[in-house]
């Protein structure tokens, strides 16, 4: 059968150094992976990885001299090597037959074919290659059909896929990544292989994992991936928190919403209003304290008082965990998370000026996250309920802003600084100067005074003397 050729697609200049060079050699190169699939798919890649039956760090370092490159990075132990060329990615690797050992990740490698490569790749549609030397250059290999699956949206393994699995599980996540991201669907027998295997999760570093699991996060559509995730029960092995927000308990005939499946509704919604992984985070957490808040009360019914300030409690624990970053990313999102009802129960009462400096004070910079993160919270089903929040939020909005230009309260820096407080009633630091600072930060949140520091300055003496403090005459006045 005559072979598909793809030579267009191929068309960069460091291809036909490769091939020249592989052709040098004596060894078969091919691209494959991710950079094919991606061609197909008419995904941009700069990635590229090149297998070749021989010496994959020999290929590299000759094809690097070729293209004048001086750095080249080689990983001795797994054979492979790497450089940057313009921009691209060029990974070089020699076949391998590998079979994994049962616990750990560590691969025996032994020389293979082109084929024994493509077999122990994760999925057809990743075992796609476009040969390379020049008598073939562009020449398709594609002996699972990945082709096929691609045009039918399908994931499937190359091999038996509890062997595929058992090979590398972190494959699981990828699998069902992959069919986040591309919205394609996972085989069943691949789907049963996974859900069989999900204890076998428990090898892989949780790096590696949150490393998945925020690629589904930032994809367009993840709760498809979290409900998958869950129907593996993978997600209860690294995740459980986020498993006990599933369900809804009835008493005397009240239930409550599930939260799991609300919470995947909220970050669903927020995903056309924000590529911030970090707010995706907050959206997926913000009522992650739901589970251990609940109380049923005879006469309001189901309550979880205090779940956004126990949420945020919650989140170091979850970050750490998880591996995810213990810095200002997570202090965002806590902070996310406590703030989450803030905008809500404002917009419910009359907005005030005062509730909304508060707001704005305790929000700061984040505030528009924090009302995007409230607008995909809004998931009732009842449009009239639905119009009269997104209505209230209107006006939450434009007073934010009326007030933001008045009041410049984003970033706020006390008018009067605890050193001037100091300096003019002659006093170090003592609860009094504490006590001073609060006065005056309560009275322009509540709009007694402007954010101004001549009104500031006043009030001080007045709250001062209160105390029974006199300003100190400089001694050259
Ligand atoms: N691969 C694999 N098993 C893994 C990881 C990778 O078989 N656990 C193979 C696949 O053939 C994959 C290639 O290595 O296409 C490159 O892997 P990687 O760069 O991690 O993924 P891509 O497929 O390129 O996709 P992405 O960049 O989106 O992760």
């Amino acid at each position: 059968m005559e072979k598909k050729n793809y030579r267009d697609h191929i068309s960069q200049d460091f291809f036909r150094s490769i091939s020249e060079t592989a052709d040098k050699l004596g060894c078969e190169a091919y691209v494959i992976g991710g950079f094919v699939r991606d061609m197909f798919l008419g995904r941009p890649c700069k990635d590229v990885d090149i297998v070749t039956a021989g010496d994959g760090i020999e290929l590299a370092e000759a094809v690097a001299r070729k293209l004048n490159v001086h750095k080249v990075s080689v990983f001795k132990n797994f054979g492979t090597a790497m450089f940057m060329f313009r921009g691209w990615q060029l990974e070089f690797v020699g076949a391998r037959k590998e079979s994994y050992q049962q616990n750990s990740r560590n691969p025996e490698v032994t020389p293979g074919t082109i084929t024994d490569d493509q077999l122990r790749r994760d999925f057809t549609i990743n075992a796609l290659a476009l040969s390379l030397n020049l008598n073939h250059f562009g020449d398709l290999v594609d002996p699972f059909d990945g082709v096929g699956d691609l045009s039918r949206k399908i994931i499937k393994t190359p091999l038996d896929p509890g062997i595929t699995f058992s090979d590398d599980p972190l494959r699981m996540l990828r699998a069902i990544r992959f069919s986040c991201q591309l919205n394609f669907e996972i085989a069943e027998p691949t789907f049963k292989a996974i859900a069989a295997n999900s204890s076998r999760i428990d090898i892989i570093s949780k790096e590696r994992i949150s490393e998945e699991l925020n690629k589904i996060i930032l994809t367009q559509k993840p709760s498809k991936g979290f409900i998958l995730l869950d129907k593996a029960e993978l997600l209860q092995r690294f995740f459980p928190q986020f498993v006990a927000l599933k369900g809804a308990e009835y008493i005397e005939g009240k239930g409550h919403k599930d939260n799991f499946y609300h919470t995947l509704e909220v970050l669903d919604r927020i995903c056309p209003n924000t590529d911030n992984l970090w707010l995706r985070w907050s959206a997926l957490l913000h009522d992650i304290a739901k589970p251990v808040t609940k109380r049923f009360e005879q006469s309001t019914g189901w309550t979880f008082h205090g779940h956004e300030f126990k949420g945020m409690k919650m989140i170091p624990a979850i970050f750490t965990q998880l591996r995810l970053p213990l810095n200002e990313k997570m202090k965002y999102v806590q902070k996310m998370v406590q703030l989450h009802l803030r905008p809500i129960v404002l917009s419910e009462d009359e907005v005030t000026d005062s509730a909304v400096r508060r707001l704005l004070f305790d929000a700061g910079d984040d505030i528009d996250d924090l009302m995007t993160l409230c607008e995909a919270d809004i998931t009732s089903k009842n449009p009239e309920k639905v119009k009269r929040y997104m209505r209230n939020f209107e006006i939450v909005r434009r007073k934010l802003k009326e007030i933001e230009e008045k009041d410049k309260l984003r970033n706020w820096q006390p008018p009067v600084t605890g050193e001037l407080i100091m300096e003019t009633f002659g006093i170090g630091p003592s609860k009094m100067v504490g006590i001073i600072k609060t006065s005056i930060r309560e009275a322009i949140l509540e709009g007694t005074i402007h954010n101004d520091k001549e009104e500031a300055f006043q009030m001080m003496l007045e709250e001062g003397e209160k105390l029974g403090l006199h300003p100190v005459s400089k001694s050259n006045d």
